[in-house]
């Protein structure tokens, strides 16, 4: 089986965070967003792999995967012209998939739970696409299934955002395909936000009488769409720091109490950690409470202040005596401020300086 990585796509609600790079580039827990969805592929023993990526700093992408040997994976980038959907990206594969069965994997998606027997299931199975699904409060900012009452693991109907929806049932991010998927995506039409939707073609090969198959996922989904999506994230994912399926350090730093630090930082004795925490490499953290539920960056200055549940990446000053919650700083920005600041929330794109 192969793997697709979507890459593409604006990411107009993570302004301006996404003024300086692709929104899957992000980090969650000090790792690159999309980062987890190729690991989770590599796990799963997919080793060959396209990314598809768009106009939204592609170069960005291949500087930091590269050709995926660093990753232990093989890389392919196929080029998507503009963002007209998950199905026409899909489509742009067709070569590059051939006769296989295959898994496309949103970027901006990160999944609890590995996709191990998943994909197991499906290279077994008859069906000719797998979906995952997970119930969700607000179905109509999702793919929503509706169940075959009749057949137990089939699916009746898939539908793209409803207002009336059947189930809260989202269809999360990662699909399982077979190359039936590129003939009935041919003759998609696109929809009512001009993209050709997966969704649609999942529902066209229910139509054609092929079988779509789902499992249920146990453990959270995050789909990172937003600010708030990205700092809860960063949450579940620090949450499993020190846990059997803690899954993102890939670094040999100590870990104790749910904090992770990296090398040649440095923790003043005056700093308080209050894990789940991960810092990165040389850092100087001085006279600073930091936790519960902060990611920071590689080479960053934090002195005098408190952070919480928050995300500051690389190369930031931060020293003064500010609280900041519920925030994302990007990389090498720097904040001052000539008095205590009580419970600030950022929101700031890279470089960005600020003096209050
Ligand atoms: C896309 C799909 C939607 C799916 C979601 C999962 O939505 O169209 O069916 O439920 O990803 O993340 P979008 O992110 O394009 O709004």
């Amino acid at each position: 089986m192969k793997g697709i990585i979507l890459h593409g796509g604006h990411g107009t609600r993570l302004k301006p965070l996404t003024h300086t790079g692709p929104k899957q580039l992000l980090p969650i827990g000090n790792k690159a967003m999309s980062q987890y969805a190729l690991e989770d592929l590599k796990t799963a023993g997919i080793t060959e792999i396209g990314i598809i990526i768009g106009d939204v700093f592609p170069e960005k992408v291949k500087e930091y995967y590269g050709d995926g040997s660093k990753f232990g994976v093989k890389l392919s980038y196929i080029y998507q012209d503009a963002p007209k959907g998950i199905a026409h990206a899909v489509k742009l594969c067709k070569k590059f998939i051939g006769n296989e069965k295959f898994i496309v994997y949103l970027g901006d998606n990160v999944l609890r739970k590995n996709l191990i027997e998943y994909t197991k299931k499906f290279k077994i199975s008859e069906s000719d696409a797998m979906v995952l699904l997970c119930e969700v409060e607000e179905p109509e900012r999702f793919g929503i299934a509706e169940l075959d009452k009749g057949n137990s693991n089939k699916i009746k109907k898939i539908l793209e955002k409803p207002k009336n929806h059947p189930s809260n049932l989202a269809v999360i991010g990662i699909y399982f395909l077979t190359p039936k998927i590129f003939d009935i995506i041919d003759n998609l039409k696109p929809s009512w936000r001009n993209e050709f939707e997966i969704t649609d073609a999942l529902d066209m090969l229910i139509k054609n009488g092929d079988s779509v198959e789902y499992d249920i996922i146990t453990g959270w989904w995050k789909d990172t769409g937003t600010p708030e999506d990205i700092i809860h994230a960063n949450k579940l994912i620090l949450d499993s720091i020190g846990t059997q399926d803690q899954f993102l350090i890939n670094v040999d730093s100590k870990i104790k109490d749910q904090i992770i630090i990296g090398k040649n930082t440095s923790i003043s004795p005056e700093s308080i950690i209050i894990g789940p925490v991960i810092i990165g490499d040389n850092c100087i953290i001085d006279s600073t409470k930091i936790g519960p539920y902060a990611s920071i960056g590689d080479n960053c200055i934090i002195k005098k202040c408190k952070i919480e549940s928050s995300i500051v990446m690389s190369d930031c000053k931060i020293n003064t005596e500010i609280e900041i919650q519920d925030s994302i700083i990007a990389n090498g920005s720097e904040i001052e401020s000539m008095k205590v600041q009580k419970k600030c929330q950022f929101l700031i794109g890279e470089r960005t300086h600020i003096k209050i």
